[in-house]
């Protein structure tokens, strides 16, 4: 059979509702033309994210009936423990809320002002720990990972020759580890090949350096692997899985990505003394090593979700059905980060506005656009996102896909929505900045549309 279908039948059922033209209107203007400000209920169908947002199992839902609610040495820790032991092989495992709090102690107990921390590209979160640690974060993608057409299938590669560079010119004292995001979300969702983990790892050697991972879509990660990389098609998931962790020195998971589950993260480590610098932290801000802040319900949900994303025909269905989004808008001539990421297509929004340069935010423009159309909410993660001192290379409306959510029907509506906005592309009109924060601005800022 060529039809590549949701692997699931749905059980419970969340209504949504269309809103009206002059609804939306008032709700954006409401919001300061911000997504991440629209109350949920005024969204029709939400890729803001697929952060947390994902659909748990019926079996997630009645491992959180066993949920242990101890303070200390709760069962549902060692659940969690165990499956994390035996899908990664890293020995020292916290529990953290999530991703983020795994980033800030991670870089708090390995960096000092003054060190430099390289990565692919930094998620937005990560690259505000790095700097609130006193470091610099810096993105050493391939070049091809920075140019929306290339089609290289492993365009998350960290560029290994600049990695060497940096070494020679900072010395191995001022690099105090070395990161990878798999897959790369800033830079498309592309992932990374078992080739480059291997080199980065080389280097990371040469020079004694640790070497960490930012592991959130780790299986969707193996899965590009098997599909694309020559001589892993025969390998099992699992296996692809437990290599790209045997190379690395510890990770930091947002279990909300491919943990499955909508709260929860991990931080692995080998070494003890690290693992004792960062459990004394944890304790501190987040919770006892046996629940890093988390109920013992969400670590039985975290236990059973770990597993099932490694199921191939769940991640087969994943992957096939963001790139038949993609198909869609490429049909249609709509430009997007080529090839397909795994959890979201990313529109190329300088693009679609070519008429909208980047200082006034023409990811922006897509996005209210598509949200005014259709109640659809997306992201910009362009120059409001990462517009500091270094502008970003592209200009994305990120169509972020929760996982086993919506279906093939909403996907269908996601895609004639967006081209009937690129049909009138040329009104779009570019945005500005009436208030932000210092950091991390896309969150709350607030915006005015240019006349
Ligand atoms: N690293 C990557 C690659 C991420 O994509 C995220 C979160 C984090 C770290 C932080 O994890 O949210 O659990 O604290 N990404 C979400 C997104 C928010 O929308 O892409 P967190």
């Amino acid at each position: 059979m060529k039809t590549v279908i949701e692997p699931f039948r749905i059980k419970v059922v969340e209504p949504i509702q269309m809103t009206s033209p002059e609804h939306r209107e008032a709700a954006l203007r409401e919001a300061g033309f911000n997504l991440f400000r629209l109350h949920a209920e005024d969204v029709l169908i939400d890729l803001l994210t697929d952060s947390g947002t994902g659909a748990m199992s019926s079996d997630q839902w009645s491992a959180i009936m066993r949920g242990d609610e101890s303070y200390a040495g709760a069962t549902s820790y060692f659940h969690f423990h165990d499956r994390l032991l035996e899908i990664t092989g890293i020995e020292h495992i916290l529990p953290t809320h999530q991703g983020r709090a795994s980033e800030r102690i991670l870089f708090e107990v390995m960096c000092k002002p003054g060190d430099i921390v390289p990565n692919n590209n930094h998620f937005d979160t990560t690259r505000a720990n790095v700097e609130h640690s006193g470091a610099k974060a810096l993105d050493l993608v391939i070049d091809e990972g920075r140019h929306a057409e290339s089609t290289h299938p492993f365009k998350g590669n960290m560029d290994i020759a600049k990695l060497e560079r940096l070494f020679e010119d900072v010395g191995r004292e001022k690099i105090p580890l070395v990161m990878l995001t798999i897959t790369n979300n800033s830079g498309g969702g592309q992932p990374v090949s078992l080739e480059n983990i291997r080199a980065v790892r080389a280097v990371c050697d040469r020079h004694g350096v640790p070497f960490f991972l930012d592991a959130c879509r780790f299986a969707e990660n193996a899965w590009f692997i098997k599909q694309r990389e020559p001589g892993q098609s025969n390998r099992s998931v699992r296996e692809i899985v437990r290599e790209q962790f045997d190379l690395c020195d510890g990770a930091t998971i947002s279990a909300k990505k491919d943990g499955l589950v909508n709260i929860g993260g991990v931080l692995l480590m080998r070494g003890h003394a690290i693992a004792q610098r960062a459990s004394n932290l944890l304790i501190l801000t987040e919770g006892f090593v046996s629940y890093g802040g988390l109920a013992g319900r969400d670590l039985e949900a975290m236990a059973q979700g770990f597993e099932e994303v490694l199921h191939e025909d769940y991640l087969h269905y994943r992957i096939y059905s963001t790139g038949y989004l993609a198909a869609k808008l490429r049909d249609a001539g709509i430009a997007i980060v080529e090839p397909a990421g795994g959890h979201a297509v990313y529109v190329d929004a300088s693009a679609f506005c070519p008429h909208i340069p980047a200082n006034q935010y023409p990811g922006q423009a897509v996005a209210v656009a598509l949200y005014r159309e259709a109640g659809i909410r997306t992201c910009e993660i362009g120059t409001v996102m990462f517009g500091g001192e270094t502008p970003p290379a592209m200009e994305l409306v990120r169509y972020a896909i929760p996982r086993r959510v919506y279906t093939q029907s909403h996907i269908d509506y996601v895609a004639e929505a967006t081209i009937e906005v690129f049909k009138r592309r040329e009104t779009l009109k570019g945005m500005r900045i009436t208030e932000a924060p210092p950091v991390l601005r896309h969150f709350t800022a607030r915006f005015a549309e240019l006349e």
